[in-house]
């Protein structure tokens, strides 16, 4: 779905926006603080129907008004779309996708698949692995929506096992249980880890040549690192089997792919120990753009959501980043200085300029005058 149109209320500093959006790209500018992360953030809350920046909702809330409510407008193949996401602290959230109440957004068959780079988000190259798992299977979940059960699967019989052990240790079940719960466990696993594996493979071509793009010179590798080097489900049954002892003594499950990891290297050497800040920014955007590669190889289209993308970068960056923006799906980027997106102006783009809480819509002026007064919905 191509999204045509945002409308907020009460949404952070916003209390009535509306903004019209580029079929290609976006690019929301003004002063810091005036609230362009906070339309960012409100496009992803009514598309996916959660925050992108905090687990406390409330904060979404306009302070001193009692709910927060934003509406998506889009289009694809069958036609136009709205949803709708209504939200008020200690109440369920209010959603619809074209009139009909859903029970959570981001399982709605209609609506954009958004990808967001948030300064923040760099904790996903350079952070411990559980991010990166959750981020592969979301992936997979997205490339092949059959498989996105998988890891829910895995996780519940994983916690089952735990849950045995933990009785076992305690005396009130008998070892030879965990002998089902192993297969049954493997089976899952192997599973898990052929999607991470296939989806990863579709990914080194287009990292590398993005991370290339964007000027990471030198040899660039992304790896899926597996705990378990087992190919099959009855390979994996014997590992778990053999770990049984230490697993007892630990209390826990010691092994399997909710352990492995994906690496990012830069030469040689893995560029969350060892990249500079820089680099790996580089790397996260490599990686964001090589998944819309692979989603593209299978229809579908990414809206990317870029905060603050262009402030660390040289210019000559800045033109390529734009250039990669423009080459597919469709984009909103926020920047403190509308020259900072050297695409602002071509066509198919929306600039529009945020202050204090409100919005101005160039809608591509030649002159560079604002055409549009604020706009309120
Ligand atoms: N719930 C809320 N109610 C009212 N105002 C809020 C709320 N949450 C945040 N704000 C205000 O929103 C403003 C920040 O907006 P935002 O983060 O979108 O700025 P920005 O334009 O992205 O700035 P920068 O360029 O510095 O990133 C702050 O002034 C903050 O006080
Ligand atoms: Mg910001």
């Amino acid at each position: 779905m191509r999204v045509t149109r945002l409308t907020a209320r009460d949404f952070r500093n916003h209390s009535r926006v509306e903004l019209e959006l580029g079929p290609r790209l976006t690019v929301l500018h003004g002063p810091n603080g005036a609230g362009k992360t906070n339309l960012l953030e409100a496009l992803y809350f009514g598309c996916v129907g959660r925050s992108c920046r905090t687990s406390n909702e409330r904060e979404v809330v306009r302070s001193g008004e009692g709910v927060a409510r934003v509406t998506v407008e889009g289009e694809d193949e069958d036609g136009r779309h709205l949803i709708e996401v209504g939200f008020s602290p200690g109440e369920p959230k209010n959603a619809r996708v074209d009139g009909a109440r859903i029970e959570r957004p981001a399982d709605a068959s209609v609506r954009p698949l958004v990808s967001v780079f948030l300064p923040d988000r760099l904790e996903l190259v350079k952070g411990p692995p559980s991010p990166r798992r959750a981020h592969v299977d979301r992936l997979v979940g997205a490339l092949w929506p059959a498989r996105a059960q998988a890891r829910a699967a895995y996780s519940s019989t994983l916690g089952q096992r735990n849950a045995l052990i933990a009785r076992i240790r305690a005396g009130r079940s008998a070892p030879s249980l965990l002998e089902p719960w192993d297969s049954e466990l493997a089976r899952h696993g192997a599973e898990l880890m052929r999607h991470r594996r296939d989806a990863c493979a579709l990914l080194v071509g287009p990292f590398c040549a993005r991370a290339g793009d964007l000027g990471l010179h030198g040899e660039v590798e992304l790896r899926y690192r597996p705990r378990s080097r087992a190919e099959t489900v009855e390979e994996l049954t014997d590992e778990l089997r053999e770990r049984r002892a230490s697993d007892l003594e630990r209390g826990f499950t010691t092994h399997g792919p909710h352990r492995d990891d994906l690496e990012l290297r830069h030469e040689g050497r893995p560029l969350r120990a060892y990249g500079s800040q820089g680099q790996q920014r580089v790397a996260l955007l490599a990686l964001l753009f090589a998944e819309r590669d692979a989603l593209a190889d299978h229809g579908r289209t990414l809206l990317m959501l870029l905060d603050d993308v262009m402030s660390e970068l040289d210019r000559e960056r800045r033109e390529r980043l734009s250039g990669l923006v423009l080459a597919g799906g469709q984009a909103l980027i926020t920047a403190t200085e509308a020259e900072h997106v050297p695409a602002g102006r071509g066509p198919g783009v929306t600039l529009a300029r945020v202050e204090d809480g409100k919005v101005w819509v160039e809608a591509g002026a030649s002159d560079g005058s604002w055409r549009a007064a604020p706009r309120a919905a």
